[in-house]
């Protein structure tokens, strides 16, 4: 495969100074050094708490009247750098960094809705999301319909489970876990129609590979933890908005009408470019707070400055493991959109010109049995509940990461017994084939 670089993915230069991808995942959020100390790195602000100029200061910060430090649980400078930066690289308005994927998707939903709304979601998500949207969710009173995108006529079945108390309509860029895409301009003008946002789950793409927001949608998650850290140590997950939905538009009363426990204020008049991470911040995180750590802010920083090119090079690699997967005789099913009778293919060739990531899924023949000898006879690849990392990671998903779901969920998510998942990493290929082949020859 040969790489395109930025300049080739859809949306050219990415900031105002025609700055493209890898300029601005190595300095946005920190034009210039340290103005305390003239440190190059971003410091790690390791504080609770900030002093104000007087009391009168201090007002103005709390009644978000000026901005300002107020508490750890709120801001940290560490954590503002990541979040400009993820910011410019996905082309929105402002940045949200909790403490975990799962939990910046919960604070999405529950910035949306409240008790007797709906969500709209795609049936193929992330074993956490599906089981958070179907069991969990509804303890709050917040039901979550679900459309298979595999069903031909997708975008017709969301525009038709879309109803007066739907809030949000969620989907993965790539699905979790067997790489499925779904046409996210064509999403997006479904749910607009009716008036609600589009979330899209960006993590498996990263903003390297795709960026939602040029496509339509109105917020995007991610989980930090997988390529943006990158090398498997700490957790973050990240809401970013593009500042151009309409909040006012009489669904949404949390950011058009005074908020009772803030004195009255308004999220659409204080924060107009930025109202949803404005209000995620000040009330959600304020009083559930589930804020980042600024070791993990800054070791995510350290991430997102090499994104790139770990990105390109696992790509890389995961062309030639599909081709090699799927030639193989005691493999069938590769779930690649890079290959043409996948039914994302299309849309594989539309969106994606650097690659659609380096996770995806193909089925052991022998059942499950013969994945579970495959998955225990890798020795290059490490078996463990996370993706994206530079090492090769490989997990049964039935057994673990999706075992939560019924039959019939598993089913409708195309996960059997006999499939694997991998996350090929930045090792050398032939190391990379070796192990693999190895392994399948023990099946
Ligand atoms: C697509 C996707 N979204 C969200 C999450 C949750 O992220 P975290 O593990 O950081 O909470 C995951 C975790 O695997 C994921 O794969």
């Amino acid at each position: 495969m040969t790489f395109k670089n930025s300049e080739n993915i859809p949306g050219g230069p990415r900031n105002k100074e025609g700055r493209r991808f890898e300029t601005i995942q190595l300095h946005a959020g920190q034009e210039s050094p340290d103005p305390a100390t003239g440190a190059r790195a971003v410091p790690i602000y390791l504080t609770t708490s900030y002093v104000f100029d007087s009391c009168d200061d201090a007002a103005d910060i709390f009644m978000l009247r000026k901005p300002g430090n107020i508490y750890g649980r709120l801001t940290n400078d560490t954590q503002s750098a990541f979040e400009k930066r993820i910011t410019a690289l996905e082309g929105g308005s402002d940045a949200l960094l909790v403490a975990s994927g799962a939990a910046a998707i919960m604070y999405t939903v529950q910035n949306l809705a409240s008790a007797g709304d709906n969500i709209v979601s795609a049936t193929t998500l992330y074993g956490g999301t599906h089981n958070y949207f179907a069991n969990t969710m509804p303890h709050c009173g917040i039901t979550a319909k679900f459309v298979d995108p595999a069903d031909k006529n997708y975008l017709k079945k969301f525009d038709e489970s879309i109803d007066g108390k739907t809030k949000c309509v969620f989907v993965e860029t790539i699905g979790n876990p067997n790489a499925n895409l779904i046409d996210i301009d064509a999403l997006s003008e479904v749910a607009h129609r009716h008036g609600i946002p589009l979330v899209v789950d960006n993590t498996f793409a990263t903003p390297y590979l795709f960026r939602p927001l040029e496509h339509g949608a109105d917020i995007v998650v991610e989980s930090a933890t997988k390529f943006i850290g990158g090398h498997g140590t700490v957790l973050g997950g990240v809401v970013i908005e593009s500042g151009k939905f309409d909040y006012a538009n009489g669904k949404f009363p949390g950011f058009s009408e005074p908020d009772p426990s803030y004195n009255g204020l308004k999220f659409v008049s204080v924060a107009p470019e930025a109202p949803f991470c404005a209000r995620m911040r000040a009330i959600l995180l304020r009083d559930t707070g589930a804020c980042i750590s600024p070791v993990n802010a800054f070791v995510l920083l350290q991430g997102l400055e090499t994104l790139s090119l770990r990105v390109e090079r696992q790509v890389e690699n995961t062309v030639k493991v599909v081709e090699f997967l799927n030639s193989h005789p005691k493999t069938e099913n590769v779930n690649h959109p890079m290959l043409p009778d996948n039914p994302g293919h299309g849309l594989y060739n539309r969106y994606f010109p650097n690659g659609a990531g380096s996770i995806f899924t193909f089925d052991v023949k022998g059942g499950r049995e013969g994945a579970k000898k495959f998955a225990d006879s890798l020795k290059l690849f490490s078996l463990l509940a996370n993706v994206a990392d530079v090492k090769s990671l490989v997990i049964h998903p039935a057994g673990t990461t999706h075992s939560q779901l019924s039959e019939k969920e598993l089913t409708e998510q195309g996960i059997k017994g006999s499939t694997i998942r991998l996350s090929v990493g930045c090792e050398h290929i032939d190391d990379i084939i070796a192990d693999l082949k190895q392994a399948l020859d023990k099946v």
